[in-house]
C-alpha cells in the first residue's frame, strides 16, 4: 500500500533488445525491475535484428508489466503515472512500448510521460545514491551513444563532448566480433580482458583537433583489425586476452582522461557514468582511481541499472512528471531523438 502523496511510476522500456517494466516510488526507490532479455535470440545472428526485436517485445510486454506490478505489490489503480521510452532506439521496438503505455494510460485514466532513453541512463545514478543531485559531470557510454555532458538539473544537459564516429559500445561489439568472441561484445571483452596484459599492444589514443572532449574510436577499431590481419598474414598467433585487454585499456584511457579533465575545467566536483559500457569493470576501476586522485566524488549505477532497464526510465519519468511534463495520445516513437530534445 502507498500513501496518497507518494508518486508511483509504472515505467516501460523497449527501445532495443530488452523488454522491461518497473515500478518506482518517489523517483528514487525501485519497487520492482523486470527485464526480459532477448540476447539469446539475437546471438544467433551476431547482433540485434530489429524485426525480431519488435515481435518479441509484443509477445512479452504484457507479462513483463504484470510481473512488475505484482512484484511491487501495487495495483494499476495505485499508480500515479505511466512513463515510457519514446526514443532514441529502434522504431519498431519503441512503438511497442509507446503503444502499450498509451493504451494502459488511456484505459486506466492515468497521465502519460514520454522519456528520453539517454536521460533514463543518466537517471540510473539516482537510484542508489540518495545524496546525488545535479549539477554534475556525466559520461554516457552505451551501444549507440558516447556523450560527455554536464547535468545542469534533472533532465537538463549541456553536451561538452561526443563521439565523432563509433560509440564506445559499438567499438566493443565490433572488436569482439573480429576476435570471435561474439555478441554481445562488451561483457565478453570485459571478462576476457581480465586474463590479458593491457600493455601488450600499444594502440593509438585518438584526439580530435580543436575539440578536447570529443571522442573517436574508428581509428582504434581499424588498428585492432589491422593487427589481426597482419598477424594472420605473417602466421603469428593472436593472444586474444592480451589483444582485447589492450583495446579496452585504450578506450578506458580516452574515456577517463576526458571526463576528469572536463570536471576540473568546468569546476564540478561530482562525476557519474551511465549506459551499458558503464558496467565495464576496467572503466569503473580506472574512473574511481582517477577521481580519487583529482578529489572528485565518483558515482556509478550497479551493472543491472547500467544496461537497459525500466527502473531508470521510471526515475527520469518521475522528475519529468514533477516538472509538469505530460504526453498526449499522439505520443510517437522518435528513433533519432537527440539529447536535450523533447
Ligand atoms: O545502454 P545499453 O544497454 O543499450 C543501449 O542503449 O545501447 O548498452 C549496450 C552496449 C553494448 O554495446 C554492450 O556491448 C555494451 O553496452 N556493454 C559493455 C559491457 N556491458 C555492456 N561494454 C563493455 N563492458 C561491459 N561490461
Ligand atoms: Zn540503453
Amino acid at each position: 500500500m502507498n500513501d496518497r502523496e507518494d508518486v508511483l511510476i509504472l515505467a516501460i522500456e523497449s527501445s532495443c533488445d530488452e523488454t522491461a517494466a518497473a515500478v518506482v516510488k518517489n523517483g528514487r526507490e525501485v519497487l520492482s525491475n523486470v527485464i526480459s532479455s532477448q540476447i539469446d535470440l539475437h546471438t544467433l545472428y551476431g547482433g540485434v535484428v530489429p524485426e525480431i526485436a519488435s515481435r518479441k517485445h509484443i509477445e512479452k510486454i504484457n507479462q513483463v508489466i504484470e510481473e512488475a506490478l505484482s512484484q511491487a505489490g501495487v495495483t494499476l489503480e495505485e499508480i500515479t503515472a505511466i512513463g515510457v521510452t519514446y526514443g532514441p532506439g529502434l522504431v519498431g521496438a519503441l512503438l511497442v512500448g509507446v503503444a502499450e503505455a498509451k493504451a494502459i494510460a488511456y484505459a486506466a485514466g492515468k497521465p502519460l510521460v514520454g522519456v528520453h532513453h539517454i536521460e533514463g541512463h543518466v537517471s540510473a545514478n539516482f537510484i542508489e545514491h540518495p545524496d546525488l543531485e545535479p549539477p554534475f559531470v556525466c559520461l554516457i557510454v552505451s551501444g549507440g551513444h558516447t556523450h560527455l555532458v554536464i547535468v545542469k538539473d534533472y533532465g537538463e544537459f549541456e553536451i561538452i563532448g561526443r563521439t565523432r564516429d563509433d560509440a564506445a559500445g559499438e567499438a566493443f561489439d565490433k572488436v569482439a566480433r573480429a576476435v570471435g568472441l561474439g555478441y554481445p561484445g562488451g561483457p565478453k571483452v570485459d571478462k576476457t580482458a581480465k586474463e590479458g596484459n593491457k600493455h601488450a599492444v600499444e594502440f593509438p589514443r585518438a584526439k580530435v583537433e580543436g575539440a578536447p572532449y570529443d571522442f573517436s574510436f574508428s581509428g582504434l577499431k581499424s588498428a585492432v583489425l589491422n593487427y589481426i590481419n597482419h598477424a594472420k598474414m605473417t602466421g603469428q598467433e593472436i593472444h586474444v586476452p592480451d589483444l582485447v585487454a589492450s583495446f579496452q585499456n585504450a578506450v578506458v584511457d580516452a574515456l577517463v582522461s576526458r571526463t576528469v579533465a572536463a570536471a576540473k575545467e568546468y569546476g564540478y566536483d561530482k562525476v557519474a557514468i551511465a549506459g551499458g559500457v558503464a558496467s565495464n569493470s576496467a572503466l569503473r576501476a580506472e574512473m574511481k582511481k582517477a577521481c580519487r586522485k583529482a578529489h572528485l566524488s565518483f558515482y556509478h549505477p550497479s551493472p543491472i541499472f547500467c544496461t537497459d532497464n525500466a527502473a531508470m526510465i521510471g526515475v527520469a519519468a518521475y522528475y519529468e512528471y514533477q516538472k509538469g511534463a505530460r504526453a498526449g495520445w499522439d505520443l510517437n516513437a522518435v528513433p533519432n531523438l537527440k539529447l536535450g530534445e523533447r
